[in-house]
């Protein structure tokens, strides 16, 4: 089981490479890799068990995260409301955004990083929306269009397959500049 000792913070040099793809069909090791980053996600998400075991809630956890350098992530963005479906959930693998909108993204309240252990303020500029094609776990390929949330969620996590943080999308100078076709996501 995943725990916040687990998971590297910034400063470790994972967080900064660029990850290797990940072969098929997966090995047992990340395989079980793959369970224990959702499992991790889910268990913070319930309060209960993020209470239990010291848990920072997360919806993305990226293996680089735990220190495996390997491009795969966990995603689990929940569904509004009790007993809803989440909006999004798998593990992706190998992901690469084949094509995105030119108007940008950012969450009105920033983001934040279970390796980044301090608030860093500001819009971390994305794209709104993309299309991202994926392996899941049974090494099926997926292409899917997503918007809003899950687009930023999902941009977070595949950027630190390629050893980039949040906040380097942050404008230093002005960090809430927004130009004007900005749409800020709550
Ligand atoms: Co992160």
């Amino acid at each position: 089981m995943i725990k916040m000792r687990d998971i590297i913070r910034e400063g470790n040099e994972t967080l900064r490479a660029e990850a290797k793809p990940v072969k098929f069909p997966l090995s047992d090791q990340d395989q079980q890799l793959a369970n224990d980053m959702m499992a991790y996600l889910e268990n913070s998400q319930d309060p209960e068990l993020a209470k239990k075991y010291g848990l920072r809630a997360g919806v993305g956890l990226a293996a680089p995260q735990v220190d495996v350098s390997e491009q795969m992530a966990a995603v689990l963005v929940p569904g509004e409301g009790e007993n809803a479906e989440p909006v999004f959930k798998d593990v992706i693998i190998n992901p690469v955004i084949v094509s995105h909108s030119v108007q940008p993204g950012a969450l009105t309240e920033g983001e934040g990083c279970l390796s980044v252990d301090r608030d860093i303020p500001g819009y971390v500029i994305r794209h709104d929306r993309i299309t991202l094609r994926y392996y899941n776990m049974a090494g099926e390929q997926k292409k899917i269009r997503l918007k809003n949330y899950p687009a930023i969620v999902c941009q977070h996590e595949i950027d630190h397959l390629h050893g980039i943080l949040f906040y380097d999308h942050i404008d230093g100078n002005s960090p809430f500049n927004a130009d004007d076709d900005l749409v800020l996501i709550s």
